[in-house]
Formats: structure tokens, C-alpha cells, sequence
């Protein structure tokens, strides 16, 4: 049996902690939602408190361009108003090394992270912050370049943890850093994987909410859920295109690769369908930039074939229904990876699904995805600062970790988790 490495086993005192964080929260140059930043501050106070010297790295955006292997370094991907929010809120002095980049492949001089560090030995500063993790060379390399970048970080700390649950992907800072270093996991990377256990060994019955915008990212997690859950409520595209496939409907904006993806679900999930609880009222609109033309369509109604317009939301009429409300009354966990439709315009689905299962006390109710608790918040302020306090909710701070996780039928799963395990004994 392997377990994985909690970092308050690990001896930090006066060493160079490496730590990778997912404070992937920042939008050209600001800060959209503080959240992430905030669940990884008890492992910052821990490295204060074992005598260790903080070392920080995150990504931001996504600036290499996989096609032509350029990476765009632009101020709006910068760390900077992390760095500026962690000063402020803790009062404490931060410093990002001044790596330059030559040209757009990326940062390859690290020497000016080895100065920071040495600021950071003498007390000038409390905690070094790397520049985005995706502007240097041989972060998301598929090759050796990969672990060249991330020996050359290892040459400037003694432990390495990682506290990014978000940032699943095998990547340089997340995966090839591992080898080099002993790693541990943060507390945030810990609490996250204990709350994903509760997918993986659920209360039941266990319903299962999923959506998205583009069916063919989720058809491997979705295959998987399915099997574990005991109901699967579907939206957004997802659902849109699984309507097209079952109903032979043609619904706008719903693409070949969506339909090619429901198609295959649909079979490779044939002996599970039967637990897709379908919301049988959908909401039309004309086109997506406005709202117009709005019809709300009853799915039992219509004939093969039909046409419609774009479906942009679920009605709020589904969730007042004793047959729907039922199943979510009844359930013992709920996951919910998902916004009914496209909020930005239609709200009102999200927000009484969102409502109906504030109402399941009883429930284990676990949330995943950056849009989804961003909306929840947004749309429910009320209801989600209650939620935030309440042990029978968790928000994680990961959407396509949760994802991949379940794809690979356990949390230690994913790459960068199965480097930080040990064998037990
Ligand atoms: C996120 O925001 O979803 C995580 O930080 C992961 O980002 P990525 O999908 O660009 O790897
Ligand atoms: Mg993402």
C-alpha cells in the first residue's frame, strides 16, 4: 500500500520549501476570485511555523501555444497580483525573481531565482514567488526539456510540496520536479483528496450533476461516473447533444464532435442509462447574445427531427417538479460539476437547482469547478456564504482535477498525486 507524504512529517527548519500552488485566479492582471489563494494558507502558516523558507510557483492562463510552441509572456498572465494580495492580506514581504525571457521560448536563465533565494536565507524577504510557472522553457514539455527545467529549480530548494490539486496536468512544476526533490503533499492537496474519497465511496443514493460546454473533454469522466452514481442529471451541451442523439433532435451549436461524443456515451453507457434522470423542460432563446425569442419546451413533446435554436438553460420549472425534486431529496451525496446552462444570459436554471440542494440537509453536497462556484456565488451570495460554513458542503478548488481523477477510478490517480506517494511500512 502507498500513502501519500504529509508535509508535517517532514523536517522544513530552515529549509527551502519549494511549493506548488494552483493560484491560477488571475485575469488580465486582476484577481477574479481569491479562493484558491485562500485554501492553501494553512500550509503556508505550517511551513512558517516548522522554520521552513517559502518558495512559491503557480500557472496562470495558459501562455504556451501547443500548436506552434510559442509561449506568449504577457503582464496579464503575471503573478504579481497574487504576490500583492498575499503581501497585503498577511503583511509579509514577497520578491519575484527578475527572469527575463529570450524571444518566446520561454525563461531558460533561472540564475536570477537563485539571488531571490538567498534574499529570502537572509530574512530580506518572507517568501519568493516564481514567475508563472508556464513562462519558462520546458514546463509543458513533452521531452527532456521537461525534467532540465525542473532539475534546474530543484538546485534552489531542499523539499518540494505540492498543494495544486487544480493544476492535474503533468507538467515540469507538478510532476518532473518530484524526482528531484523530496516531495510531500500540502494540506490543501491532503483535504481535497479526502473529500474526493466521499465520489469514490459515497453515501448513498449518490446524483451525480454534470455539464459543460463541450461534450468530448468529459465523455472519459462522464463514462466513469456514470457507473459509480446511482443518478446522472445532464446540461449545458452535454445534455444538449445527448438530447440530439436519444430524441434525433437538431439543436444549434451542438457540433459534429458533440454529437459524435454523445453517440459514443450513449453506447459505451448502454447497460447505465437508465439512471440519467432527464429535466424534461429545456429553455430556447434565438441567439446567444441577448435574450429573445425565449420558448421553454417540454422535450416529451417534440417529434424526431425538430429543429430548434440554441437551448441555453434548464427551466427553474424542472426543480418544482415532485419527481425531480424527489431524487435530490432522497440522495445521500451530490456532485455537482456543473451550471444548468449559459448563465451569462439564464441564470434562473443554475439558481434553483443550486436552491433545491441547499434544501438537502442530509446530503454530503461536493462542488467542483472554477464557473460553477463562481456562479453559485454570484448568483446565490446569500445562500453559498451559509454553504461556506456548512460541513455538509465542500467546494473544491478544482474542476478538470476532480474530472481526471474520476476518470482514473482513484484520486491517486492523477500524475502528479502518484509522485507524491510513498510506500508505507
Ligand atoms: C484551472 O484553472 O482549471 C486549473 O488551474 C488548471 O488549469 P489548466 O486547465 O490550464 O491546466
Ligand atoms: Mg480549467
Amino acid at each position: 500500500m502507498n500513502k501519500i507524504a504529509d508535509m508535517l512529517g517532514a523536517d522544513l527548519k530552515g529549509k527551502v520549501c519549494l511549493v506548488r500552488m494552483d493560484h491560477n485566479v488571475v485575469k488580465n492582471g486582476s484577481i477574479k476570485d481569491t479562493m484558491r489563494i485562500d485554501a492553501t494558507i494553512p500550509t503556508l502558516i505550517h511551513i512558517y511555523r516548522k522554520g521552513g523558507l517559502p518558495v512559491l510557483m503557480t500557472h496562470i492562463g495558459r501562455p504556451f501555444d501547443k500548436k506552434t510552441g510559442i509561449i506568449n509572456i504577457s503582464e496579464g498572465d503575471s503573478v504579481l497580483p497574487v504576490v500583492q494580495y498575499l503581501e497585503n492580506k498577511f503583511q509579509l514581504r514577497g520578491l519575484i525573481p527578475d527572469c527575463r525571457a529570450e524571444g518566446s521560448s520561454g525563461i531558460t536563465d533561472l540564475s536570477p531565482i537563485g539571488k531571490a533565494v538567498q534574499a529570502l536565507k537572509k530574512g530580506k524577504v518572507d517568501f519568493v514567488y516564481l514567475p508563472n510557472t508556464r513562462w519558462f522553457k520546458g514546463e509543458e514539455a513533452k521531452d527532456e526539456r521537461a525534467d532540465i527545467f525542473a532539475q534546474g529549480l530543484a538546485a534552489f530548494a531542499d523539499v518540494y510540496i505540492n498543494d495544486a490539486f487544480g493544476s492535474w496536468q503533468a507538467h515540469s512544476s507538478t510532476y518532473n520536479i518530484a524526482q528531484f526533490l523530496p516531495s510531500y503533499a500540502g494540506l490543501l492537496m491532503q483535504k481535497e483528496i479526502a473529500n474526493l474519497n466521499k465520489v469514490f465511496e459515497p453515501k448513498r443514493p449518490f446524483l451525480a450533476i454534470v455539464a459543460g460546454a463541450k461534450f468530448d473533454t468529459k465523455i472519459g469522466p462522464l463514462s466513469s461516473l456514470i457507473k459509480i452514481a446511482d443518478k446522472l442529471i445532464l446540461g449545458g451541451v452535454i445534455y444538449n447533444a445527448y438530447l440530439c442523439s436519444k430524441y434525433q433532435l437538431q439543436i444549434e451549436g451542438v457540433t459534429n464532435e458533440d454529437m459524435e461524443a454523445a453517440n459514443k456515451f450513449i453506447k459505451d453507457s448502454k447497460d447505465y442509462l437508465d439512471k440519467i434522470v432527464e429535466l424534461p423542460i429545456i429553455v430556447e432563446n434565438t441567439g446567444i447574445e441577448k435574450r429573445q425569442g425565449t420558448r421553454e419546451l417540454d422535450i416529451k413533446t417534440l417529434q424526431p427531427g425538430t429543429k430548434l435554436n440554441y437551448v441555453l438553460d434548464m427551466s427553474a420549472e424542472n426543480f418544482a417538479r415532485d419527481e425531480i425534486k424527489k431524487v435530490f431529496l432522497e440522495a445521500g451525496t451530490i456532485f455537482v460539476n456543473a451550471v444548468m446552462g449559459y448563465t451569462a444570459l439564464y441564470p434562473e436554471g443554475s439558481m434553483a437547482m443550486y436552491s433545491l440542494i441547499d434544501k438537502c440537509s442530509n446530503a454530503v453536497k461536493l462542488f467542483g469547478g472554477g464557473d460553477t462556484i463562481q456562479d453559485f456565488k454570484e448568483y446565490l451570495p446569500g445562500i453559498f456564504a451559509k454553504a461556506q460554513n456548512d460541513p455538509s458542503y465542500y467546494f473544491f478548488t478544482g474542476g478538470g482535477a476532480i474530472l481526471d481523477a474520476i476518470q482514473q477510478g482513484s484520486p491517486y490517480g492523477m500524475k502528479p498525486v502518484q509522485m507524491i506517494m510513498r510506500a508505507e511500512g
